[in-house]
C-alpha cells in the first residue's frame, strides 16, 4: 500500500537575519527534524512514517513549525524536549499534544 501511517513535515525554511518574518530555521527547528527523525527510527518506525523536511508552511510566527498528517494536526515546537513528547505521544502514540498546537496558541 502506497503512503505512510504517518507523515510529518518540518519546516527549515531560512530566511536573512533581517527579515522581520524570522524563519523557523534561526528557531532550531534542524535540531527539532534530527530528534523526529531520529526518535522514529530508532522506534523502529522506518517503514510507517516519514519526517520530510518542508519550506515555509506560512505559520511563520510560531514556528518551530510541525505538521503530521493523515490528521493535518499543526504544531509549534520550540524545543528538543517538545520535540521528543510530540514523537512519543502523536507519532508512536497518536496522541494529540493539545498544548502545543497552533491553534492554541494563535
Ligand atoms: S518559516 Fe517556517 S513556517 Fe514560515
Amino acid at each position: 500500500m502506497a503512503g505512510f501511517k504517518r507523515h510529518v513535515f518540518v519546516c527549515l525554511n531560512e530566511r536573512d537575519p533581517s527579515d522581520p518574518r524570522g524563519c523557523c530555521k534561526q528557531r532550531g527547528s534542524e535540531e527539532i527534524f534530527e530528534v523526529l527523525k531520529d526518535g522514529a527510527k530508532k522506534a523502529g518506525l522506518k517503514a510507517e512514517v516519514r519526517i520530510n523536511r518542508a519550506g515555509c508552511l506560512d505559520h511563520c510566527e510560531h514556528g518551530p513549525t510541525v505538521v503530521i498528517y493523515p490528521e493535518a494536526v499543526w504544531y509549534h515546537v520550540p524545543t528538543v524536549e517538545d520535540a521528543q513528547e510530540v514523537l512519543q505521544s502523536h507519532v508512536v502514540d497518536g496522541k494529540v499534544v493539545e498544548r502545543l498546537l497552533i491553534d492554541r496558541i494563535a
